[in-house]
């Protein structure tokens, strides 16, 4: 399912609202709500919403979080994903300590890998995966050219490819992914119209890896116009 909304704001809300309405729906259900976060930019002001406008909607000491991917940097580094939740979100909400799973990357890509694998197998339950898309159609740290679809392990490390810094990285594989029962992208602006345009229109391809996450439940995107090629 795809959700089209005039810009980047809107769309964040959107999926302020989506998250709100996963995590009532899971605590009701089963006690807990388990959210994985995705890194890079365009999540940020979605995290944003859910530390101010959206935060008392939410029952945090019921949270979990996880994350898709995350760089191998300290944790204080500036390109560390688990860093810039805990300045924008963590920082701002009672989520307690023990829900706090942060992928550990400073351990290097192999022996992160095998640890967050061990967290995830822990895990009460895995609710909603956050995911973005880059121009590429990576997503978490799932690179074209790179991605096994018959991966067995739920975890990975991996190096970006040239260019993509910093390339030593922790990532869900597929199967990690689809270990959640949901999955929500949120995707804007013009640049990430011709992947959005490829992800929608084509089977799933290795070439694009955001096309092949396909979990139990649902995939929803959330777009802004722009990246949906609406003209604005
Ligand atoms: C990361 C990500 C990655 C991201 C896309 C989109 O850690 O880099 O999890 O998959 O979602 O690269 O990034 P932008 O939102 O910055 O375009």
């Amino acid at each position: 399912m795809i959700r089209v909304y005039p810009d980047p704001e809107t769309a964040s809300h959107a999926a302020a609202r989506s998250v709100v309405r996963w995590a009532g729906e899971a605590i009701e259900d089963h006690g807990s709500f388990g959210l994985a976060l995705a890194g890079g930019s365009t999540p940020r002001r979605l995290y944003e919403l859910l530390a101010t406008d959206y935060s008392t909607e939410i029952p945090w000491r019921h949270v979990h979080l996880y994350w898709g991917d995350e760089r191998c940097v300290p944790p204080d580094d500036d390109r560390s994903n688990y860093g810039m939740v805990r300045t924008v979100l963590l920082d701002h909400v009672p989520v307690p300590p023990a829900g706090v799973h942060r992928i550990r990357g400073e351990l290097g890509p192999e022996r992160a890998a095998a640890e967050y694998e061990r967290v995830l197998a822990q895990a009460i339950s895995l609710d909603l995966v956050l995911l973005g898309m880059g121009t590429d159609g990576h997503t978490a740290s799932l690179f074209p050219g790179q991605l096994d679809l018959t991966d067995p392990r739920t975890v990975r490390g991996v190096s970006a490819p040239a260019g993509v810094e910093p390339r030593d990285r922790v990532t869900l594989t597929l199967r990690g992914l689809e270990a959640f029962t949901a999955a929500l992208f949120l995707v804007t602006g013009r640049e990430k119209r011709d992947v959005v345009e490829a992800a929608r229109s084509t089977a799933p391809s290795a070439e694009i890896p955001a096309s092949c996450v396909s979990p139990a439940r649902e995939t929803t995107w959330i777009v802004d116009r722009a990246a949906a090629g609406e003209t604005v």
